[in-house]
């Protein structure tokens, strides 16, 4: 054998002992660095972050501005909602045009600049990708109307009015509730999961599908960091439409999410888009099912990266939560994705009410210490945090009293379908006023100037009452603010990989007041300990967990003796571990 031969041997001896390596022997996908895990996300509704024109709208040139204040945050990554042309039926979550900006928003010029400054900062910056449904005023969907024959026509669906009524669909934001709509042009019926002007676009048709990756590409091209797939567990349908059971709008995720080729169809994204660049990719939901959510985004499938699981968030009902359901529900989800998969770990966004109002105490006394340790919980866990802009400062929810101060359109259909159905209307209206998604997109509040430095004029939706003391200059000068702990708080996560990495226990499960878990990795170890009430709360922790320096403490100091400790309302604590 000569030297080359003996080295080819070799080095195929090698290659096939290590594809033979045990599992267990082998870097989990939990523990394998991508710069996604360690990301900080930031998400900016750019209707409400800052407007520059002085049209009461945020926009792009706002964002730039702003870019300085995204960086101290700590964070790196911005999710940006939709910035597409749009009529805005639902801000946005309608696009008229994937490859232009927003005319509210500013100009592609802006966003090449906003770009350019997100990465001079090495902030990466994720787009939403809404492409479930279009915009009734896509020019593919005028199209795709004007007749049965034309070119565009199955780039939706249709259901031929002959063949007589559609089975029922249920949508979402209809204000009857049906999601088949008429259209007299061709004398059929197009299908529309949420708004009569967000018809589905027919993930089945191949041209639509590379219409999409072409999109993609485009906005990828430019250099943008990852995707945010907008409903994309609904895409797939079975376009045969067999009736659904009576009553299935109750459970409508069992018969929308995960149809048909969804897996194939991401696989497909993938090569035909992720595969081809650095960049992150999550979709809104993670089918029905913890299977549904690893078939998402187990790495050897090759679809997505992470999972954006509702179940956390849908814990807090407009009469409040349980802490046992809520630490039941992050742990069960740790558990069932602590081997394999990502998860994104998140509790408000932009269709949620304010974090604070949710799952905090937004009173006087208790808002800011409830908000220092929901964000000390957010960015202490095993998955990507999402921050949702504004709640680093404990913005509270609005609530609105009337229908007519609302803007959102789930909102307003909502209240029109209750009373057509003579339904409690009143009730409807409660529940609005704590729940409602017009809540978490109030401006943020920069100042304690009239429109909070969000605009100099009148802001699309009113800005939030208190922010003359909730605000960005009052909390940059004050050590102890929301602000200035999230920024220390940020930095922690960034500075120690276990919190990003570390195996996760629940201690004490059954506390009623604390929620108190352990983080840790390559012999190293942290015990975070939380006080979810608005009392002082003992706990005797186990001797067998050697406290050693405390990381961060949301509150001047800490009543303890050894691993006795009583915590002060909504405390959160750090320790080292030794
Ligand atoms: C989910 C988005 O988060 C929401 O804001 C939007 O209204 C619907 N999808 C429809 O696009």
């Amino acid at each position: 054998m000569n030297k080359l031969t003996t080295l080819l041997l070799l080095l195929a001896l090698f290659l096939a002992s290590c594809q033979q390596q045990p599992e267990s022997q082998q870097q989990t996908t939990q523990t394998s660095q991508k710069w996604w895990k360690e990301a900080i996300i930031y998400q900016i509704y750019p209707r409400s972050f800052k407007d520059t024109d002085g049209d009461g709208v945020g926009d792009l040139k706002g964002i730039i501005e702003k870019l300085d204040y995204i960086k101290s945050l700590g964070v790196t990554a911005v999710w940006l909602n939709p910035i597409y042309s749009s009529p805005n039926d639902d801000n946005g979550y309608d696009v008229s045009d994937y490859r232009n900006i927003m005319a509210d928003f500013g100009t592609m010029e802006d966003f090449d600049l906003m770009l350019k400054g997100m990465h001079e900062r090495d902030i990466k910056l994720i787009m939403d990708v809404v492409v479930n449904h279009s915009s009734d005023e896509h020019e593919w969907f005028k199209q795709s109307r004007s007749s049965r024959e034309n070119p565009y026509r199955h780039y939706y669906h249709w259901w031929p009015a002959e063949k007589g009524e559609p089975p029922y669909r249920y949508s979402l934001f209809d204000e009857k509730g049906d999601a088949w709509k008429y259209d007299s042009l061709t004398n059929a019926y197009y299908l529309h999961y949420f708004s009569q002007k967000q018809p589905d676009l027919n993930w089945e048709n191949p041209k639509v599908r590379q219409e999409v990756y072409d999109i993609m590409k485009f906005w990828a091209d430019k250099g943008v960091d990852g995707f945010r797939l907008d409903a994309f567990q609904f895409a797939a349908k079975d376009t045969t439409y067999p009736a659904f059971p009576e009553g299935f709008e109750k459970n409508f995720i069992d018969y929308y999410a995960m149809q048909g080729n969804l897996h194939e169809y991401l696989q497909e994204m993938h090569r035909e888009v992720f595969s081809k660049y650095d960049v992150m990719s999550v979709a809104e939901g993670a089918g029905r099912n913890f299977e549904d959510a690893h078939n998402l985004v187990d790495e050897d499938r090759n679809e997505l990266n992470m999972a954006y699981a509702f179940e956390g968030v849908d814990i807090a009902k407009p009469d409040g939560y349980s802490l046992g359901h809520f630490k039941e529900v992050f742990t069960r989800w740790d558990s069932a994705f602590a081997e394999k998969g990502w998860l994104s770990i998140f509790l408000a966004n932009h269709d949620q009410a304010r974090l604070v109002s949710r799952f905090g105490n937004d009173s006087t006394v208790f808002r800011a210490p409830s908000a220092k340790m929901l964000n000390t919980f957010i960015l202490s866990m095993r998955g990507t945090p999402y921050c949702y802009f504004g709640d680093e400062l404990g913005m509270t929810n609005i609530g609105f009293e009337t229908i007519d101060q609302y803007q959102d359109i789930a909102a307003i259909n909502g209240y029109k379908k209750v009373k057509h159905q003579g339904g409690d209307v009143e009730k409807y209206l409660k529940d609005l006023k704590v729940s409602s998604r017009d809540n978490g997109r109030t401006p943020m509040q920069w100042n304690d100037s009239e429109y909070a430095g969000f605009s100099t004029a009148k802001p699309w939706l009113p800005v939030n009452e208190n922010h003359k003391t909730i605000n960005v200059a009052a909390q940059e000068s004050d050590p102890n603010s929301v602000l200035s702990y999230f920024k220390k708080m940020t930095q922690l996560r960034k500075d120690h990989p276990l919190l990003v990495y570390g195996d996760y226990e629940i201690i004490e499960p059954e506390h009623p007041q604390i929620y108190a878990y352990t983080r840790k990795l390559d012999g190293k170890g942290m015990l975070v300990v939380l006080n979810f009430s608005a009392y002082d709360a003992g706990i005797q922790l186990p001797a067998t967990l050697l406290l050693g320096d405390i990381m961060i403490n949301s509150e001047p100091g800490l009543e303890r003796r050894g691993n006795a400790m009583t915590l002060r309302p909504y405390q959160a604590v750090i320790f080292a571990l030794n």
